[in-house]
């Protein structure tokens, strides 16, 4: 299908029949990229704590953690906002290479005065692959943006860093609003239902696990308090090859 780029207004026309049409990711895209435009100024998740954001802080720390015990020469943050995490990694990690993407610009802004020596790059992550400057990175970590994504895109965004951005033997940090399976998932929505923000996509961890190992990755997940968990992404171990002798 042929497409336009309009870039200035960071969308994609498609054609259809005889006139060009929004294609609805893109329109997606557009709306919840303006959201963050306009939340830039006055993010501050470590204030709010209450649902979704109520273990925020012990999230990004054990996040900061798990990377930082791999030493990670290079280190890729997807979804910075205003560099929250990136400034626990940098504390922990003073020599690591960081290089965070966004979609916001605004919010870039606000990460580039906060840790002034990462580099930091406008790219939609609904984007694949990603900018060649994401490359080679040893450890890719994720807070509070893969909720942006429903599972099958979650998936597949996961096993390209693993098997496209990241070095060989990468691994996936990634920490969210998540419960333990659907069904808690679908009675904490029931119970936060003023606060939970239907467009996005909490995890359920054994559903997602499932979904994931059916597609080659290993997960191991840690629960951080009642609404949130930290996931560490892997590709599984290759099967030993038949014994062909
Ligand atoms: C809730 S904030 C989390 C920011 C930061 N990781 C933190 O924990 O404070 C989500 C961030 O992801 C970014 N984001 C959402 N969807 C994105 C997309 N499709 N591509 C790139 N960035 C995206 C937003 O601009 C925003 O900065």
């Amino acid at each position: 299908m042929a497409a336009v780029v309009d870039a200035r207004r960071g969308r994609v026309w498609s054609q259809q029949g005889e006139g060009l049409e929004l294609r609805p990711r893109y329109r997606w895209s557009v709306h919840r990229r303006s959201l963050f435009e306009s939340w830039a100024d006055d993010y501050d998740p470590a204030a709010d704590l209450d649902f979704p954001f109520g273990d925020y802080e012990r999230v990004l720390d054990r996040i900061a953690e798990l990377a930082a015990q791999r030493r990670p020469p290079r280190i890729l943050e997807l979804g910075v906002g205003t560099a929250n995490l990136t400034r626990k990694i940098r504390q922990r990690l003073p020599a690591a290479k960081i290089i965070g993407i966004d979609f916001s610009a605004a919010m870039l802004t606000r990460a580039r005065e906060a840790v002034p020596d990462a580099r930091f790059v406008v790219h939609d992550l609904r984007e694949l692959p990603l900018p060649a400057v994401a490359r080679a990175c040893q450890v890719a970590v994720a807070a509070y943006v893969l909720h942006e994504f429903d599972d099958d895109f979650k998936v597949r965004l996961l096993s390209a860093l693993l098997a496209e951005t990241l070095e060989p033997g990468g691994v996936c940090i990634v920490g969210d609003v998540g419960f333990a399976d659907v069904r808690s998932r679908d009675e904490a929505r029931r119970a936060l239902a003023e606060k939970w923000d239907p467009d996005e996509h909490y995890f359920a961890a054994s559903e997602f696990v499932a979904r994931a190992s059916a597609q080659g990755l290993q997960i191991e997940t840690e629960r951080i308090g009642p609404h949130a968990l930290v996931l560490v992404i892997e590709h599984a171990a290759m099967p030993p090859p038949p014994d062909s002798t």
